[in-house]
């Protein structure tokens, strides 16, 4: 009997959250597991993925309630000012946190909205239109953290020579409106967004930027390294960390064979940075 009593009370004793713990709702073994900066769980294909891929750059919502529950505690909220589909949002309501987006395209976020209702997840103030617009009427320090997902670089040198055509084909032009773009301007046009978005967020808030590197035009371009850089230069954005999550949806290619060698970029990282007292 006494055996008894001591397993019952082993179980119902759970590792309790230290009280001086003002991040997030992480016990210290849970906390320990938070900060491995390689991410290779694998993400269902679930909560109308097929829905969602219409728009080609969605994250899995579990993902981002993974890290939602490292940055915020249960009831905060979480802006994501390049919202897409929802990724981000569907990830806060999977774990108690509140959200809010903005999205230039109004289409993704009429899925965003059937996503939710599908699935019966709460869905969150939405705000169509520039997020450098939006993001000046925010209120100062409302935010507890912002996690976001850039819309990508599509237009070097090479792309610029390909067809009109070939390029409003381009999966990923499908996400980004954008004009063609060098790599400075699309660099200036993320700065622009994430020094509109630095007030509103709230002291010693964290932010997480999902970024992909990429190959063309027969050269590797480390845009990780390059808009880490880019918000870093940013007074009062301090880069804290560079997560790898290893994107097991991606499927392999046979580029370049036999021929020479062409990487299939099966990573994404996700910066994390944050917001310090400017100087
Ligand atoms: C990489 S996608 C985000 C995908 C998202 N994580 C998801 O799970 O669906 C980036 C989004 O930013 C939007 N976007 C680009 N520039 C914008 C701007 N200036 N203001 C608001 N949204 C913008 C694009 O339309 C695109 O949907």
């Amino acid at each position: 009997m006494i055996v008894a009593r001591k397993s019952i009370d082993k179980v119902a004793s759970k590792p309790k959250v230290d009280p001086r713990n003002k991040l997030n709702n992480l016990t210290g073994a849970e906390w320990q597991f938070s900060t491995k900066t390689v991410i290779n769980k694998i993400y269902p294909s679930n909560m109308q993925h097929k829905l969602r891929s219409q728009h080609g750059g969605q994250k899995p919502p579990q993902l981002c309630a993974d890290i939602i529950k490292t940055f915020t505690k249960e009831g905060q909220i979480v802006l994501d000012p390049l919202m897409g589909v929802g990724g981000t949002l569907l990830g806060a309501a999977l774990c108690g946190r509140k959200g809010v987006g903005i999205e230039l395209n109004a289409q993704w976020v009429d899925i965003y909205k059937e996503v939710c209702r599908l699935e019966n997840l709460e869905c969150f103030t939405t705000l169509i239109g520039n997020a450098n617009d939006h993001l000046k009427s925010f209120e100062p320090n409302s935010i507890d953290f912002i996690f976001t997902d850039v819309p990508y670089w599509i237009m070097d040198k090479v792309t610029k020579t390909r067809s009109a055509a070939a390029q409003r084909e381009s999966r990923l032009s499908k996400f980004n409106d954008a004009e063609l773009q060098t790599k400075e301007e699309w660099l200036a046009e993320m700065k622009e967004i994430f020094t509109n978005a630095y007030p509103a967020l709230k002291e010693k808030g964290y932010m997480a930027v999902f970024i992909g590197d990429m190959y063309r035009g027969q050269e590797y371009h480390l845009l990780s390294g390059e808009l880490a850089k880019t918000i870093s230069e940013i007074d009062g954005f301090l880069l804290k960390s560079d997560i790898i999550w290893h994107d097991d949806s991606k499927m392999l290619h046979i580029y370049g064979y036999p021929f020479a060698y062409i990487p299939s970029v099966i990573h994404q990282h996700i910066l994390i940075f944050r917001k310090e007292r400017r100087k």
